[in-house]
């Protein structure tokens, strides 16, 4: 084939190459790692196969090729920092990445890569312009490489645990903490002698001269939280290359941003901003973050205040200060996404289909910043002030500047690098910790009792089927955190039953309530949790005692059972109904189910209309009308993703999972299928019609990006319907209107009460002129000096200003001291003409007035203000000020 050499072209030849080598194409993952919670974002090509490498997930494939949407921003694999100051770093990147599943391994996979890199019919690269490193004691990759390739052996590098314990490498791969990993050989390309930089293991390795563009890991061991390697069930092959590097080489440029996809992206962001595109590295950032932020978003993370929805936030706002670096006066970096869809729409049709989610994302994210954009800049630049290479600023600062105009540290850290200042980052974490620390004890309201009780005694829960059991065993009892024999009565406690059908907390639905009765007491349970396996009952001996090792007769309360059975299965037509409303973007972000309400969280980026909301409701109220039947089903996981059941990202499920099907059927994106589909371990009704009535309360933001509603159904939301009608009538009844005329009225009491308030505002100013046409008369003189001191009724402090202002003019070489008397409050004011102030100062009248008067205040020589509660003493402090005076001036 003739040389490939537009990006697009070699993401192709790459596929081609390994279809040809009986390899199955299988598209990229979202980069929102799915069922992965130890992974903030998709960073690798072999992320979608974890699962395949450790046996637990078979394929009907051995051996697989993708290009991979990776975003390494945030978690262990973390570039954000250097991008836009290394030819070679990027937030969100594509790798090409070779995959085998226990079949062939160190032999073949290097010797695809050669040929894939060498060949005349494929990249053709110069073959003289390749190194390669290894593990330092992979003799084996060693003797491929140099007997079977034929590579030189002063190319071959081995490089040790250059990273300082055993197996931290830059030539041992590993993807997190845990899961799999091993050693890795990788192919260097020498970009030549005039760029600086040294071989790997050099100390010069991170210049740019020689770049590391594929890397191919020999899978070997799943790695454990304690740092033991366990092998995996069959030695694999994972590889990666950066997509953007190897077109570099392609196109003969010595850097991903000269390649033709970020020089029509940076090309794209001069022309918005109006500049040249002269390969500033504040146009590489915003060529690099316009992709990581919409593929993010395309993907469904949306900028918020916490994991990726923070880290997304990071990006837009460091790409946000770069144009404002560049000159941006206004909202730009949204009109970056056309470019990109432009560029990469194709290959990724899920840009094109979310081009206005995203723009209209990023440019919210954009005006919001901009208003504390400044305000940071200006605090920052004065702490800055004095500061020179080389020094570090506080962490207390940049803790300011994070907590005040939500300037990530690491956006600081970018603005300090500039001037060559550090961060003092210990200083800044500590800040961090005591905030963290604060907000926790804000929260703290409950004790934890499944994290002080370690019951390994697994409880078969029951409750699906019945809510009573009378033949149930006790199997151990704490108080206090440790196991004792009895529970005497009024002790509280915690009981741990063989099985029990107790509900225990989770799933948002609280736990339950109910009581336990053994032959010789009655505990009363007031909540259920779960600890490791067993269900722990958590509550209170009411009568006699309760032993260990008793037969007892376990019953949940039924009244409250089904009232929280009727918010639960509410919640899941409230969560369908949602997103037939908002769209399909509304995910899940929490709820809590109680017998009183329920509580749903969700991402939304605005508030929900009352129309919109209105809609929810009676979309809701339609299903609960149809009376439809609520189905549960046990099915495999596969299964019930099939038939489009919703389920929680990052939540583990297991091969089996529990299906909550209910309402009548709807079409969704042209398919039919029932209203509601989750999954769901909860406590439901049988029929939709069981829940009665669905009300919603309240709807509000209660995070960036996420909306909270609550909502009452059954004879809650009849009871609700109820107070609020009684609420309407009292109201009408006050007002002496009828009920739909309420508001009306309301409107005209308030547009009266304002005229009235201007009114009285005009009379009372009328008052204090005519009091100070009177005023002059009250002059005395102290020390040689005319003073004037006069307290004014029903005078508040914003007139006692105005009329300092008029009668200042009148009196020259002055002191007047005004002392306003409205609503039992007393509004101080001062003025020293500028002949007096050496002899004493409007300041010190107002502080040592409101000292005796026990308030506040202050201000300069000239002019200075306060104000005090009036209190007993007020007449008699007032009247003493003319002897202050004259101790003051004589
Ligand atoms: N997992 C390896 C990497 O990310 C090779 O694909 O570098």
């Amino acid at each position: 084939m003739s040389q490939p050499f537009r990006s697009a072209d070699i993401r192709q030849a790459f596929i081609n190459f390994f279809i040809s080598k009986q390899h199955t194409p299988v598209p990229s993952s979202s980069l929102i790692p799915h069922n992965d919670p130890t992974l903030l974002f998709t960073n690798a090509g072999m992320n979608q196969f974890k699962e395949t490498f450790l046996g637990m997930e078979p394929r009907d494939y051995t051996r697989a090729v993708t290009s991979q949407k990776c975003v390494r921003a945030g978690g262990k694999h973390n570039d954000l920092d250097n991008v836009g100051y290394t030819a070679r770093h990027h937030t969100f990147f594509e790798m090409l990445g070779n995959f085998s599943f226990g079949d062939y391994f160190k032999q073949a996979g290097i010797a695809y890569i050669w040929e894939f890199l060498t060949a005349d019919n494929w990249l053709a690269i110069d073959k003289t312009r390749l190194y390669v490193t290894i593990y330092h004691t992979d003799d084996e990759a060693f003797d491929i490489w140099h007997n079977e390739i034929g590579l030189p052996a002063e190319r071959i590098i081995r490089i040790g645990d250059n990273k300082g314990t055993p197996y931290a490498s830059d030539n041992f791969w590993t993807m997190g903490d845990t899961g799999p990993c091993g050693p890795c050989t990788e192919v260097f390309y020498d970009h030549g002698a005039d760029i600086e930089g040294g071989l790997p293991g050099t100390p010069e390795e991170d210049g740019d001269r020689y770049i590391e563009i594929w890397n191919c890991v020999f899978m070997q061991f799943n790695r454990q939280k304690d740092g033991t390697m366990l092998p995996l069930p069959a030695p694999s092959v994972d590889t990666g290359m950066g997509l953007e590097r190897i077109s570099a080489i392609m196109q003969g440029v010595h850097g991903n941003y000269q390649i033709d996809l970020f020089t029509h992206l940076m090309d794209a962001a001069a022309k918005i901003l109006g500049i040249n595109n002269e390969q500033q590295s504040s146009l590489k950032v915003i060529a690099d973050h316009i992709r990581a932020v919409s593929f993010l978003i395309a993907d469904g993370v949306m900028p918020g205040n916490e994991g990726r929805g923070y880290v997304l936030r990071r990006i837009i706002r460091r790409a946000v200060r770069h144009g404002n670096k560049l000159g941006a006066e206004s909202d730009f970096f949204y009109q970056m996404v056309a470019p990109l869809v432009a560029e990469m729409g194709t290959a990724y049709p899920e840009l094109v289909a979310k081009q206005s989610v995203i723009e209209n994302a990023i440019q919210k994210e954009e005006t919001q910043f901009a208003k504390t954009l400044a305000q940071g800049l200006r605090l920052l630049a004065t702490e800055l002030e004095g500061l020179q290479d080389g020094d570090v600023l506080s962490g207390e600062a940049a803790f300011k500047l994070y907590d005040t105009y939500g300037f990530p540290v690491d956006l600081t850290a970018d603005i300090t690098r500039e001037r060559g200042i550090r961060i003092d980052e210990a200083e800044f974490d500590e800040h961090m910790q005591a905030q963290r620390e604060r907000a926790r004890d804000a929260g703290k309201f409950d004790v934890d009792y499944s994290s002080v009780i370690q019951v390994e005694t697994p409880t078969t829960f029951i409750g699906y089927e019945q809510l009573h059991d009378d033949n149930v065993n006790i199997v151990a009892l704490y108080q206090d955190g440790k196991a004792v024999d009895s529970l005497a009565e009024g002790m509280e406690g915690v009981i741990v039953l063989d099985r029990t059908p107790f509900y225990a907390e989770g799933g948002g639905q609280v736990g339950e309530l109910g009581e336990i009765r053994s032959a010789s007491g009655v505990f009363e349970v007031q909540d259920t949790k779960k600890s490791g396996q067993a269900i722990i009952h958590y509550g209170v001996v009411t009568m006699g005692e309760i032993n260990a090792k008793q037969v007892a007769d376990a019953q949940v309360l039924s009244s409250i059972r089904s009232a929280s059975a009727k918010n639960h299965s509410a919640t899941h037509l409230l969560h369908a109904a949602l997103r037939q409303v908002l769209g399909s973007d509304v995910t899940q972000k929490g709820s809590l189910v109680s017998s009183e309400v329920l509580r749903f969280d969700f991402s939304y980026d605005k508030p929900v209309s009352p129309a919109e909301l209105s809609k929810i409701e009676r979309l809701v109220n339609e299903q609960i009308q149809a009376n439809a039947p609520a189905c549960i089903e046990n099915m495999s996981i596969d299964k019930a993703m099939d038939k489009g059941a919703m389920a929680l990202f990052g939540e583990k499920y297991g091969s089996d999972v529990r299906v909550l099907t209910m309402g009548t059927d709807v079409i969704v994106d042209g398919k039919q299928q029932p209203f509601s589909i989750e999954l769901c371990g909860g406590l439901h009704v049988q029929r939709t019609g069981d829940i009665g009535l669905l009300k919603i309360t309240s709807e509000g933001g209660i995070a960036a990006g996420i909306r909270r509603i609550e909502a009452v159904t059954g004879m809650n939301a009849v009871k609700y319907i109820q107070q609020s009608e009684q609420q309407l009538s009292e109201l009408a009844g006050q007002l002496k209107v009828k009920r739909p005329e309420v508001a009306q009225r309301v409107r005209t009491m308030s547009d009266k009460q304002r005229d009235l308030e201007k009114q009285l505002e005009r009379l009372e100013q009328k008052i204090a002129s005519a009091q100070a046409a009177n005023l002059l008369d009250d002059v005395q003189t102290i020390a040689g000096t005319p003073v004037l001191i006069s307290t004014l009724s029903g005078v508040d402090g914003k007139s006692i200003r105005t009329l300092m202002d008029d009668i200042k003019s009148k009196l020259p070489d002055s002191i007047i001291v005004l002392i306003g008397d409205k609503d039992e409050q007393l509004a101080l004011a001062a003025s020293v003409a500028k002949s007096v102030m050496a002899r004493v100062k409007a300041g010190d009248i107002i502080r040592h007035l409101a000292g005796e008067l026990g308030g506040k205040g202050g201000g300069k020589p000239d002019y200075a203000q306060g104000g005090a509660s009036k209190g007993d003493n007020s007449v008699t402090v007032i009247s003493a000020l003319p002897a202050w005076l004259e101790s003051q001036l004589g």
